[in-house]
């Protein structure tokens, strides 16, 4: 099975992320053929500081092979290596409604807030949808945020096989509601547009830091805490099994501990957890012509299906 994710590359990657979507693509990347790629050109699109982008693109490539992405498994490059997909984005808009687009929930957001739009902005589902059908993906994971671009995705690819044949793949997104929102230091949902996030390769006493800053209630020092309803708890459990979480719990119940205790042991958790990752973050960092040539293979492998796929795509429309 054909299994496709796409990552914009935004800025630094934080514990939701990683709990959130990269470690169901690890799990993915074992089972099935996993294709991931940097979104660069849907970078292009928002709000990302366009001076930053070619350093951010390097830096999550970096990131995700840190973290466990494997280039002998997993066809891994980036977005604007295969330009198979722009032209894909162009046929595809023959065949996307206007008022399909118009309806978008985050376009119609971003709008919202005020924010001018532009084509990109309005036309980016199509360009999902190209990343996705280019490649005949049949699964999809993504967050709750972006199953609406898989529907748009489907209806494009309905309205194309409808004229022409089966020519695309009808794919199907993979919403994992396991998958618990992870909380950021405020107890609200982790994200970088909230400036709450713990940043995955932070270095220790920043981290440190970060974990002081989680709010916690005003228990007096040597009363029970309630693990239930403490962020530094949720946080924690994230990187414990059953029994290591019943045993933390416990200690929370016990009054024997503040919450300075468990922000030190939340920190050596996370700096623990991530240390072989950072040992390979560090490497990669000194060898950037490594990940080049990673992107590079993942691109060709890309690309050989992308020509093919494109071939008959304008044959079925008249292209020459
Ligand atoms: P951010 O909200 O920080 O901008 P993105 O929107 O770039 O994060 O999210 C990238 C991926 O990480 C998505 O698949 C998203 O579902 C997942 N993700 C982001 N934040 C969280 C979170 N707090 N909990 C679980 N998953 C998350
Ligand atoms: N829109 C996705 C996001 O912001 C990134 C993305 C681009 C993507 N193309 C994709 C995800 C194709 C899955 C499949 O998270």
């Amino acid at each position: 099975m054909r299994v496709l994710s796409g990552i914009q590359p935004s800025g630094k990657l934080h514990i939701g992320n990683y709990f959130g979507a990269i470690a169901q693509m690890l799990r993915q990347q074992e089972e099935h053929q996993l294709f991931a790629f940097i979104a660069n050109y849907h970078a292009l699109s928002g709000g990302a500081k366009l001076e930053e982008l070619k350093q951010n693109t390097f830096e999550v490539a970096v990131d995700f092979l840190s973290l466990g992405i494997d280039p002998e498994k997993t066809i891994f490059w980036t977005q604007s290596h295969v330009k198979e997909v722009l032209e894909l984005y162009w046929i595809l808009s023959r065949y996307t409604p206007v008022g399909l687009l118009e309806r978008g929930h985050s376009y119609k957001d971003k709008v919202a807030k005020g924010i001018t739009p532009n084509h990109a902005l309005f036309s980016y589902p199509v360009l999902m949808a190209a990343d996705i059908l280019l490649y005949d993906a049949q699964k999809v994971p993504v967050g709750k945020d972006q199953i609406q671009h898989l529907e748009m995705t489907r209806d494009i690819a309905t309205k194309f096989n409808n004229e022409h044949g089966d020519i695309f793949t009808i794919p199907e997104a993979i919403v994992e509601s396991s998958v618990a929102v992870v909380p950021g230091i405020d107890g609200a949902k982790m994200s970088k547009s909230y400036d709450n996030t713990i940043e995955i390769f932070m270095q220790e006493k920043p981290l440190q830091k970060r974990c002081n800053k989680i709010v916690t209630d005003s228990t007096p020092l040597g009363e029970p805490l309630r693990p239930e309803s403490c962020n530094v708890y949720a946080l924690a459990t994230l990187f414990l099994d059953d029994i290591s979480c019943q045993d933390l719990a416990k200690r929370y119940q016990s009054g024997e501990y503040g919450y300075g205790h468990f922000k030190k042991e939340l920190k050596e958790l996370i700096w623990d957890y991530f240390a072989p990752a950072r040992e390979k973050r560090a490497y990669y960092l000194q060898h950037p012509e490594e990940v080049f040539a990673i992107l590079e293979v993942g691109a060709e492998k890309a690309k050989a299906i992308a020509k093919e796929k494109m071939a008959i795509v304008r044959d079925a429309v008249g292209i020459i």
